[in-house]
């Protein structure tokens, strides 16, 4: 069992560490998340006294006992806890004090799942749930609070659902996922913030008095900040120490807010923003609060990435591409931009095929009027200027050739200069009578509202249905602004940011099912909206508009605290380069892009036949590791090249047999020292043969001694060691 009742004490217990919550007085206290205490009642910490300002529930008669200092599990807003909240109501007399009590709670086999929302699937793991009901009792809402228990992948998901079980209506202004409530301050807060072309950087600053917290008010999960969230204590690295991971399972805006109080106590909260935020309950009526992952690990941050790792590739990413093995492709992006016709895709593929390389990928640009980003978005009809005799020619040709054919799309767009938009103008997120604002020349549509989404699913629809297509990029270039809904009544309009994506993810159901073999990848200018919610629905995602390698370092290495490499999109890209204008090898730019799910974006046509020799063994080389590169754990055995003068990371397969050790050494330097990386997971005892050498080395050794790399002789070379465990 992994849900433990005892008393009034509720343990949660995954393979290494245990949750727990007291029921106490009425009110839901949490008591301890952290290394496994077995089901020890951990309030035997606590300690009330008498603090000015704190103030006490009615009917306790103790001035010791406050809310403004207990760990608590879901706190309302407005009766004596002075912290972050997680909920608040107002009512028709204009009242938000809410006041939730503890009512019951149920333990049921296998996982929850919510409705019209992702979130964790059981799928092969054992799973619980534990649901929790807490009830306002003046006015009558009711909160549930879900928890899911995966035992062996040691994470511990939350949501709730709030009910309006009254006879009046209320506003909800803020319903956040949870709330995790920690007795110390003595930790860091990990975030990972970017800007377009440069997302999930990460950044860890002490905790300090008062709220520290980053989010998105921008419609989408955003490049700006991502939503996962780590605390670790001060001296936790890599491998050592404890950390505690908060990832969100939801790609609209977001807040995510860590809080030292005055008792020096600390609160993580995450859920959706509240700006804006006002969700309408008449009676009966409900609202969902989407799915948080946690997870806790004792063993530094590489084993709280691999718990997230493992628990999103099995039990997040769904359909025949969570397993099938994914297609080496070409994109056209980078290669022609606008500016291709069929002959001129033919010639890539052919050119493709003739090195290995699987699929082909016409981007931006071929339907309605669109030379450039400043028209044609919703016109989804082929552009036959561009591919005379349309679409079902150009890939037949790509298929005769020998390669799959994919297509880029953004459906959720509009383009001021398009038919759609001239019929439809309301179409659009925008406030009638109001000047707009525009991002990239384009509007977001309202996909809040059926009727939109339906349209433009039948044109998408009408498009995959008329040609062999078996991939789809599917991109959004703004932020939203401007957010009305034409749709819905004043007193609604609060609705509209999480309705919108409500609707995405309706339509994103509806489309994957409809179209199971095709393999979708989600894009949002890169990665705008790289989140657990997109994976749910698309197995990978660009990763960054910046294909740098030297830049992609450093961006999937913050991407990868979180997301599996399954799910990173990532490319070789043309030197120099079209973002930072660096140049950098072959053999570097394949190792950093085959950390991903690996393919080209660049004209092959143009290629010399000598990169072209490269560009095959790479294709060999992908082939060859795949599953060691999708499956295998993941470990970082460095930093992001801030301070180190190497960016090095390392897969190994489940059974420890083979490994593939991948390193970037930044500035070559005279009169070079020395330079060791220090290999992981690895079975210390075990004989492991260094490929391409005469070394026989024990897994002791290398994890221990390290390994000593080449002297370099120009900046950003790269290293791959394979490693294979002698028989
Ligand atoms: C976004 C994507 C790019 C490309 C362009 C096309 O920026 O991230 O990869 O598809 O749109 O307009």
């Amino acid at each position: 069992m992994a849900i433990i009742c005892k008393d009034n004490v509720i343990t949660l217990k995954t393979k290494n560490s245990v949750y727990q919550m007291k029921e106490d007085r009425g009110f839901l206290f949490h008591t301890y998340y952290g290394p496994n205490v077995g089901d020890t009642d951990m309030s035997y910490l606590w300690r009330t006294i008498d603090r000015g300002f704190s103030g006490n529930p009615e009917g306790i008669d103790d001035r010791g006992f406050s809310l403004d200092t207990q760990l608590l599990e879901y706190p309302g807003y407005g009766t004596g806890d002075y912290r972050d909240y997680c909920l608040r109501v107002v009512y028709p007399d204009g009242s938000q004090v809410t006041n939730l009590k503890y009512v019951d709670h149920e333990i049921l086999e296998g996982k929850y799942a919510l409705e019209g929302l992702p979130a964790m699937y059981q799928g092969d793991e054992k799973a619980e749930t534990l649901k929790i009901t807490l009830r306002d009792i003046h006015r009558h809402v009711e909160v549930l609070l879900y928890y899911g228990v995966f035992e062996n992948l040691d994470i511990i998901t939350r949501a709730c659902k709030v009910i309006n079980q009254g006879e009046e209506s209320v506003h909800l202004r803020r319903a956040y996922s949870m709330c995790l409530d920690f007795h110390q301050k003595d930790m860091d807060f990990i975030q990972f913030y970017g800007r377009h072309a440069m997302e999930r950087v990460m950044e860890r600053s002490p905790l300090h008095h008062g709220i520290q917290g980053v989010g998105s008010r921008r419609g989408y999960s955003s490049h700006q900040y991502n939503p996962f969230v780590m605390l670790a204590k001060h001296d936790t690295t890599e491998d050592s120490g404890w950390c505690w991971g908060s990832c969100f399972v939801y790609s609209g805006n977001f807040q995510a807010e860590a809080e030292v109080s005055q008792a020096n106590n600390t609160r993580l909260t995450m859920g959706i923003h509240d700006t804006q935020f006002d969700f309408l309950l008449e009676p009966g009526e409900s609202f969902t609060a989407p799915e948080v992952m946690l997870s806790f690990s004792s063993e530094g941050m590489g084993k709280l990435s691999r718990n997230y790792h493992k628990a999103i590739r099995r039990n997040i990413c769904r359909g025949k591409f969570k397993n099938a093995r994914r297609p080496i492709l070409i994109n056209n992006w980078e290669a022609t931009y606008f500016g291709f016709d069929t002959d001129k895709l033919l010639e890539i593929a052919r050119e493709a095929k003739n090195v290995g390389i699987e699929m082909l990928v016409m981007d931006d640009g071929w339907f309605g009027k669109r030379d450039d980003d400043n028209s044609g978005l919703g016109d989804w009809v082929v552009n036959e200027k561009k591919l005379p005799g349309g679409l079902k020619r150009l890939v037949d040709g790509v298929n005769e050739i020998g390669l799959k054919f994919g297509i880029w799309f953004e459906p959720e767009m509009v383009s001021e200069d398009s038919d759609l938009y001239r019929e439809h103008p309301d179409w659009a997120l925008k406030v009638p009578g109001h000047s707009l604002t525009r991002g990239r020349n384009q509007l977001v549509l309202d996909f809040s509202r059926e009727d939109v989404r339906q349209y433009i699913f039948d044109k998408m629809s009408e498009i995959l249905e008329s040609a062999n297509i078996e991939y789809v990029k599917w991109d959004a270039n703004r932020h939203m602004t401007d957010v009305w809904s034409a749709m819905l009544p004043a007193e609604r309009q609060g609705e509209v940011f999480h309705r919108y994506i409500l609707g995405l993810y309706d339509f994103l159901e509806k489309i994957t099912q409809k179209f199971p073999d095709v393999l979708f990848e989600g894009c949002s200018g890169g990665g705008g909206r790289f989140d657990a919610g997109m994976m749910y629905y698309h197995p990978q995602i660009w990763c960054s508009d910046d294909t740098d390698a030297i830049e992609r370092l450093r961006i999937q290495y913050g991407t990868s605290f979180a997301y599996p490499v399954s799910t990173v999109g990532s490319h070789v890209s043309v030197c120099p380069n079209h973002q930072t204008g660096r140049s950098v090898s072959m053999k570097t730019r394949g190792v950093v892009a085959m950390s991903g799910t690996f393919g080209y974006e660049l004209d092959i046509t143009k290629m010399s036949e000598e990169d072209k020799n490269v560009v095959r063994e790479q294709v060999e080389e992908f082939k060859k590791y795949y599953d060691l590169i999708q499956q295998g754990d993941y470990y970082r055995l460095s930093d992001d090249g801030t301070k180190s003068n190497y960016v090095a990371w390392q897969f190994v397969s489940e059974d420890q047999k083979e490994s593939l050790v991948n390193v970037v050494v930044l500035r070559t330097k005279a009169n070079p020292p020395f330079q060791f990386v220090y290999l992981r997971g690895l079975k210390a005892e075990s004989l492991y043969h260094v490929e391409g050498t005469e070394l026989n080395l024990t897994g002791a050794a290398l994890m221990n001694g390290g390994y000593l790399l080449p002297v370099v002789s120009d900046d950003y070379e790269a290293v791959q060691i394979h490693l294979v465990e002698c028989e």
